[in-house]
């Protein structure tokens, strides 16, 4: 293994690495050296472009800590996430689709009754969220999990916010037995990914919008059935059609009728999950 050229050097290094004993590993090896090395013969990067591009990974790693994840967000903008996401998620036609987690997830959110309010400490229109946790034969779930999460009408999530209260937006909701969950809360809005680290600039240099459309968090769970990890977006939204993460379904565009009184927002949304078994 001498004398490499530009010719035979990704050769060279796809043998290099061949004898790797885990099969999978390997074959993530190769195919990561040939991209990789395919990526630098089609780009050609100048010395200074590809110090660039270290200094950009370098900088996404030094922006990650307990609640920032630069890395997920570089990957949620270049849509990898989604794709992830849609590998890992082949459901069948009618079942919730799922769509990306985002980071600003936290485990420990607070249980609510049924009819609970995670708006309780927010000002904004009060918006009722319900339906039904339905399986892929129209039976409801009892006793399935809703963990939801989203941002304050100023579009940060409590976790971006001190002035925000610990797990504001934030709560666990259960199905009963007809499979019914119900829950209070502030309409949600669109707003803009974090855009003060490198994916920012990324986004500016390239000019890309860093906003997505209002949407609520789910992640629901009940024993025997695949959890599903998604969002309900807002029917109307600007941002439907550029979301800034991809994260977008039609089947997850819901919409928001105002009361009779005008008092509130209604949301009506059934979960149809399948069965953990269920592969395609
Ligand atoms: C979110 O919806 O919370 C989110 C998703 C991807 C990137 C940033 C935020
Ligand atoms: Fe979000």
């Amino acid at each position: 293994m001498r004398d490499l050229t530009e010719e035979n050097v990704t050769e060279a290094v796809l043998e290099k690495f061949a004898s790797t004993p885990d099969p999978r590993l390997q074959a993530v090896m190769a195919s990561f050296i040939k991209h990789l090395h395919g990526f630098i013969r089609d780009v050609e990067p100048t010395e200074e472009e590809w110090f660039q591009g270290i200094t950009f990974l370098t900088e996404l790693g030094q922006m990650c800590d307990d609640v920032r994840q630069e890395n997920i967000l570089w990957s949620d903008t270049l849509g990898v996430s989604i794709l992830v996401d849609s590998i890992n998620h082949r459901r069948p036609e009618g079942a919730s689709q799922s769509t990306v987690l985002g980071p600003f997830y936290r485990e420990g959110a607070p249980d609510f009754e049924n009819c609970g309010d995670i708006g309780a400490n927010t000002e904004g229109h009060s918006t009722r969220i319900r339906g039904r946790i339905l399986d892929f034969e129209g039976n409801p779930v009892a006793n399935a999990c809703l963990d939801v999460w989203q941002t304050a009408p100023n579009g940060l999530y409590e976790v971006q916010d001190p002035e925000q209260p610990e797990y504001n937006l934030r709560g666990k909701f259960y199905s009963d037995d007809n499979g019914y969950y119900e829950l209070l809360t502030v309409a949600p809005v669109s707003y803009s990914i974090p855009t003060d680290g490198p994916v920012g600039k990324m986004l500016n240099a390239t000019g890309v919008h860093p906003l997505r459309p209002a949407h609520v968090h789910f992640i629901v769970t009940a024993e025997g059935y695949e959890p599903v990890v998604t969002q309900l977006f807002t029917e109307g939204d600007e941002y439907l059609d550029s979301d800034a993460v991809f994260g977008v379904k039609n089947s997850l565009v819901v919409e928001y009728q105002s009361s009779s009184d005008d008092e509130e927002f209604l949301v009506n949304y059934d979960f149809v999950l399948v069965r953990s078994a269920h592969r395609q």
